[in-house]
Parts: structure tokens; C-alpha cells; sequence
């Protein structure tokens, strides 16, 4: 207890040497060089228990797309489906009245097909052999986080996994394996009681895994929040990054503003493409060149 408040009191006072004070409630921010100067020897210096909270962006140079980017994002390109509305592709509700559309989907999104992690993935492995990631937190469910090699103990995938599979109806786990191949020939598996199987991806109007719930005691422990490429649009993820406290710096790494950023004190925001950005951060803390060998020794590895 005493341990703690002494870390926030500490903490409060570093992040105000390094990062600029700002009036309350003006929607402000510390851009660009500033901010990768302030924040990155924060991360060298100071930082022990980092929370990363991931979206789609963090996989566009994968090469997967995202969904709400105008365009190119999943949800503008599902004409083919003949969807009432984009998200009822993950809509629970819908699928059980017609899974084709998800099931047809859902052969292109299966992870270990074509997709390898970039270095923005490498980044946050990196934090955690530094023994600086307290936690990551992803919406994505491409695995690229585990292809990656962040180890599961520090992974909360939110939107769950395609690495297991059940029951919609009765909850049976079945083989992920044998749901995988049900799919890629393009049916629906179905389970003993008749209920239809899915890998076991979070849908609109089901439950988070109860992991998630860790992030009630992480955003207390966490002396910086990075979040990485998602529009915090959905909830209750997005949730996770005002749980911290308002004297936590706050980093957000994305093409634009999203959410309660800018809102706060020590908001800090990296504007722009997402391995820019990370590249630029890396070379300011000084391991530019450690990142660099690991995503070339890890990809060369698996290619
Ligand atoms: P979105 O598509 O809503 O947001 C992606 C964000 O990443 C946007 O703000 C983009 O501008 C940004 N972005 C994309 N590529 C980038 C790049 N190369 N560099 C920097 N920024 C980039 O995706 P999510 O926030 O992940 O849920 O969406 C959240 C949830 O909505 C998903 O998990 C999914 C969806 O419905 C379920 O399926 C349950």
C-alpha cells in the first residue's frame, strides 16, 4: 500500500520532469519530437510495468486490413455478404441465423496462414525482455502477438482466439484443429448437441474472456499506457485506457486521435504510421538497433 503510493508520488513527479503540464479539460496533447524525446527516456529510465492495448492498426503492415479505416478498413468492403450492417458479421445474433458470411470470412482470417508480425509486434517483445511490459491487451485476433513471441502470461487477447473453439449452444470445447479444417472447406461445424462451433473469437454480444478483468489491478500497477493502432471505438476495451490514473502518462501511436486522448495531462501522442513511429521511439531510447536484429532473427527464423 505504502509501496504503491509511494510509486504514484514518485511517478507523478517523474512523468511531470519529463512530460509537459497542461491545463485540465483543453483537448491537448505533446506531439512528434517532443514527445518521443520526454517519453522515451521515460521508457529507458523509468518504466517498469508498461500496459500496451493493441487494435487493428497494429497489424495494417502486416498486411492485414483493419476495420473502420475509410476504404481499405474490413467493414467498407463487405458488400459481398449482403450484411444488414458491417458488424453483424460478428454479431452473435446473426451468426446463429446465418453463419455463412462469418464462416466465409473467417477462412481468410485464420492466423499462421499468410501473416507474420512486424516491428511494431517486436517492439512490445521487446519491452517484455527488457522487463518493462506489464501487460499487453489486443483486440486483434490475427495471433500475431504469440507469433511474435510475447509470452502468454502477458498476453490478454480480449477479443479471444481463434486457438480454441466451442459450442455456441452448449459451450463444449471442441478441436480447434478439426473446427479449422471444417471451416477452411467452407461449412459450419456442428457440435453433438446441433448447436453450431466457432472458434472461439469474441462476437458482438458475448462475454470477454475473464482475463480481461485483470486490467482492473494492471491500470493501477502500470507507470505508462501505450496504445497501439485501434480507433477505441468499442467497448469495453476501450474502457481500459481511462481506467488509469490520471496522473499515468498515456502514449497513443496511430494515424489520428482517438478516444479520451488529449484530454489529459500527460497525454502524448506519436502521429502517423505506426512503424514510424516505433522505429523513431526505438532510436530515441537507444535500441534501434537491438529491435532491428530481433524482428530480422526471429522472421528470418520463421520464413
Ligand atoms: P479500427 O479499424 O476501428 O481502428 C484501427 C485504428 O488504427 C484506426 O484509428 C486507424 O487509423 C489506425 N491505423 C491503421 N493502420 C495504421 C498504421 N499503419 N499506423 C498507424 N495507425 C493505423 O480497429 P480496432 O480499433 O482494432 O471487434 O477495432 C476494434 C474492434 O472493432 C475489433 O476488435 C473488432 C471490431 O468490431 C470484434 O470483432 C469483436
Amino acid at each position: 500500500m505504502v509501496l504503491t503510493a509511494l510509486r504514484l508520488i514518485t511517478g507523478f513527479i517523474d512523468a511531470c520532469s519529463v512530460l509537459k503540464c497542461r491545463p485540465p479539460n483543453i483537448r491537448n496533447y505533446s506531439t512528434s519530437s517532443e514527445t518521443i524525446k520526454a517519453v522515451s527516456s521515460y521508457i529507458r529510465d523509468k518504466c517498469e510495468s508498461i500496459v500496451v492495448m493493441a487494435g487493428a492498426g497494429l497489424s495494417t503492415p502486416s498486411g492485414i486490413p483493419d476495420f473502420r479505416s475509410p476504404g481499405t478498413g474490413l467493414y467498407h468492403n463487405l458488400q459481398k455478404y449482403n450484411l444488414p450492417y458491417p458488424e453483424a458479421i460478428f454479431d452473435i445474433q446473426y451468426f446463429v441465423n446465418n453463419p455463412m458470411p462469418f464462416i466465409t470470412l473467417a477462412q481468410e482470417l485464420y492466423p499462421g496462414q499468410k501473416y507474420r508480425p512486424n516491428l511494431a509486434h517486436y517492439f512490445v517483445r521487446l519491452l517484455h525482455e527488457k522487463g518493462k511490459l506489464l501487460r499487453m491487451y489486443t483486440q486483434n485476433i490475427d495471433g500475431l502477438e504469440r507469433l511474435s513471441g510475447i509470452p502468454g502470461d502477458k498476453l490478454i487477447e480480449a477479443h479471444g482466439t481463434f486457438h480454441s473453439a466451442s459450442c455456441i449452444v452448449c459451450g463444449d470445447e471442441h478441436d480447434p484443429e478439426i473446427v479449422k479444417q471444417t471451416i477452411l472447406s467452407g461449412k459450419v461445424h456442428l457440435c453433438h448437441c446441433k448447436g453450431y462451433v466457432k472458434p472461439d473469437i469474441v462476437f458482438f454480444g458475448e462475454q470477454l474472456p475473464a482475463k480481461f478483468w485483470l486490467h482492473n489491478l494492471d491500470t493501477a500497477d502500470t507507470d505508462l499506457l501505450i496504445v497501439l493502432g485501434t480507433s477505441l471505438e468499442v467497448q469495453p476495451f476501450a474502457s481500459i485506457c481511462d481506467a488509469v490514473p490520471r496522473n499515468t502518462p498515456r502514449l497513443l501511436i496511430n494515424r489520428e486521435l482517438v478516444g479520451s486522448f488529449g484530454y489529459r495531462d500527460f497525454d502524448n501522442m506519436l502521429v502517423g504510421d505506426i512503424i514510424e513511429s516505433i522505429r523513431n521511439l526505438a532510436k530515441d531510447i537507444g535500441w534501434e538497433e537491438e529491435l532491428s536484429k530481433l524482428y530480422e532473427t526471429c522472421e528470418k527464423r520463421s520464413t
